[in-house]
């Protein structure tokens, strides 16, 4: 075995322990080169001052990540309830990933918690894989025109991150959606 180290994402700021940094952020979902040594970590590159288009879009995004986990939060329970393994670890693990989106956007904008409200799904694995697919493709939209009108470079590369994520996310339901 090698020796381990401490890496930082770079987009949910949550620290990974290992030989080296991972494919995908286990938090956020974000690829391997958003992260960073630790000891690199510079906490003043993200105190920055945010246009009013990105707030406007951090808070747009904020409500869809939110959406998105309470969405998969109910997906993940059908699935338990329907006693489907592979559903419930899925949606689980989606649920989990956006609810790191929403913190991530919560700690950018510096505001408090929204507390999560109820999204109704269906009883189907298939079903809720369908609209997993197109809450992901609409995500990735907004994601990408955010992206464009952000005049901070770090909300670009931010906005980019889950836009990517979300790409991983489509692909899967779409691997789903082909069986
Ligand atoms: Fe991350
Ligand atoms: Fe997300």
């Amino acid at each position: 075995m090698g020796k381990v180290k401490l890496f930082r994402c770079r987009i949910c700021h949550e620290a990974y322990i290992g030989e080296e940094a991972p494919s995908r952020c286990p938090f956020c979902g974000a690829p391997t080169r958003y992260f960073i040594p630790a000891e690199e970590w510079d906490l003043s590159e993200f105190m920055i001052e945010i246009s009013d288009v990105s707030k406007t879009n951090l808070e747009a995004a904020l409500k869809l990540e939110l959406s998105n986990t309470a969405f998969y939060f109910c997906a993940m329970n059908a699935a338990e309830e329907a006693r489907d393994e592979y559903g419930y670890a899925k949606f689980k693990a989606l649920k989990k990933v956006e609810n790191e989106h929403a913190e991530a956007i919560v700690r950018a904008l510096q505001i408090k918690e929204r507390p999560l409200e109820a999204v109704p799904c269906s009883k189907d694995f298939k079903e809720n894989t369908q609209e997993g697919w197109e809450r992901e493709d609409r995500a990735i939209k907004a994601y990408s025109k955010f992206a464009e009108e952000a005049p901070e470079p770090l909300l670009k590369q931010f906005f980019n991150a889950l836009m990517e994520i979300e790409t991983d996310h489509l692909e899967l339901h779409a691997e789903d959606l082909k069986e």
